[in-house]
C-alpha cells in the first residue's frame, strides 16, 4: 500500500506542537463585558441567563474592579429602567441624574482605566419597547434621530469613552457624530450597531431589561437574516458617518458576515455575541449535554477566527479567570 505523502495530522501530534500551530488567540484585551445596572440597593439574578445580574451602583463597581483586574479593558452597560419612568418619547434617557447617567459617571470615578461603551437606543425607556418612536404602529425615523442624539451628548457628560447606537435608524451615527461634536464632545467615540439583525437571540436580555417590544416585532429598522449585501451597505454607510467602529450582531449564526465585513472595514470591527447565545450554552451545560467551558472557548475562538478584532460577550470573566498567556 502506498504510503501518504503529506501528513498535516504531524503538525497535530503534541499539546506543545498545536499551542505553536494555533491561528488564532484570544485574550481578554479582546473582550467587552456587557452588563445590567438596575435602581435597587441589591443585585438580582437575571434568571434566563444564569451566573449574571442586574447590578446595584456597588455591584456594578465591583464587577467593574473585577473585569479590569482580570485584563478586560472594555465594558457595554445597560440600564434597566422602572417601568414608571417609561414614556413613548423615552424622556427619561436625556435625565443627567438618572440611573444611566449616574452609573456611568461611578464607574467612570472607581475605575477611570475602565474603557466605557454606552448603549443609545430608545428600547429601555420606551412605553412600548421600540428603538425609535412608535406612531399608528410605525417607527418615526427622524423624529428619533433627534432623541438618540440628545442621549449621546448625555452619556458623553456623564463619562461615556463610546456611545454606542444598537438602534438601526437610518442617519443615526452621523445625527450623532454632530450632536457631540456641537458639545464639544469630539473626543468620544462612536461604536456603531452597523449589522443588526432581527434576531430571536435576544430573548434573554429582553427578559433582563424588560425591553421587549409591546407589539409588533423589529423587522421594519432590524436586518433580515436572509441578507449579506445589506450588511456591508451598513457598514460602508455607519464609516462614512463617522463610526469608529462597527459592529456584526449577533455573532454565530452570521460568522460569514463578520468575515465580508472584516475584509471591507479600515475601522476595527466587533461581533456582539448575544444573550441568546450565551444561555443555550449555559442551558445545555445545566442539562449536562455539554462541556460549558469547551463550548464557550470554541464559539470565541470562531467569532475571532471569522474575523471580529473584538468581541462583546457576557462569558468575558469565565474566559479571563481561565485565560493562560
Ligand atoms: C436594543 C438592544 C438589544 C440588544 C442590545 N441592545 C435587543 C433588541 O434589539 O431588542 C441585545 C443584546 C443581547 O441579546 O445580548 N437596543
Amino acid at each position: 500500500m502506498q504510503k501518504p505523502m503529506i501528513r498535516p495530522r504531524r503538525n497535530r501530534q503534541t499539546s506543545s506542537i498545536r499551542t505553536l500551530m494555533r491561528e488564532t488567540l484570544i485574550t481578554p484585551h479582546d473582550l467587552i463585558y456587557p452588563l445590567f445596572v438596575h435602581n435597587h440597593s441589591e443585585k438580582e439574578a437575571i434568571g434566563s441567563m444564569p451566573g449574571l445580574y442586574r447590578h446595584s451602583l456597588s455591584s456594578l463597581i465591583e464587577e467593574v474592579k473585577k473585569a479590569y483586574s482580570l485584563g478586560i479593558q472594555g465594558i457595554a452597560l445597560f440600564p434597566a429602567i422602572d417601568d414608571q419612568l417609561k414614556d413613548p418619547l423615552a424622556r427619561e434617557s436625556k435625565n443627567p441624574d438618572g440611573l444611566y447617567p449616574r452609573a456611568i459617571r461611578e464607574v467612570k470615578n472607581a475605575v477611570p482605566e475602565m474603557t466605557i461603551f454606552s448603549d443609545v437606543a430608545m428600547d429601555p425607556y420606551s412605553s412600548d419597547g421600540h428603538d425609535g418612536i412608535v406612531r399608528n404602529g410605525e417607527i418615526i425615523n427622524d423624529e428619533t434621530l433627534e432623541i438618540l442624539a440628545q442621549m449621546a451628548v448625555t452619556q458623553a457628560e456623564a463619562g461615556a469613552d463610546y456611545v454606542s447606537p444598537s438602534d438601526m435608524m437610518d442617519g443615526r451615527v452621523r445625527a450623532i457624530r454632530n450632536a457631540l461634536d456641537d458639545s464639544g464632545f469630539e473626543k468620544t467615540g462612536i461604536l456603531a450597531y452597523s449589522a443588526k439583525y432581527a434576531s430571536a437571540f435576544y430573548g434573554p436580555f429582553r427578559d433582563a431589561l424588560d425591553s421587549a417590544p409591546k407589539a409588533g416585532d423589529k423587522k421594519t429598522y432590524q436586518m433580515d437574516p436572509a441578507n449579506r449585501i445589506e450588511a456591508v451597505r451598513e457598514v460602508l454607510l455607519d464609516i462614512e458617518e463617522g463610526a469608529d467602529l462597527v459592529m456584526i450582531k449577533p455573532a454565530l449564526s452570521y460568522l460569514d458576515v463578520i468575515r465580508e465585513i472584516k475584509e471591507i472595514s479600515l475601522v476595527p470591527v466587533a461581533a456582539y455575541n448575544v444573550s441568546g447565545e450565551y444561555s443555550l450554552i449555559k442551558a445545555g451545560a445545566k442539562m449536562g449535554w455539554l462541556d460549558e467551558n469547551a463550548a464557550m472557548k470554541e464559539m470565541l475562538t470562531s467569532i475571532k477566527r471569522a474575523g471580529s478584532d473584538l468581541i462583546l460577550t457576557y462569558f468575558a470573566i469565565d474566559y479571563a479567570k481561565g485565560f493562560q498567556s
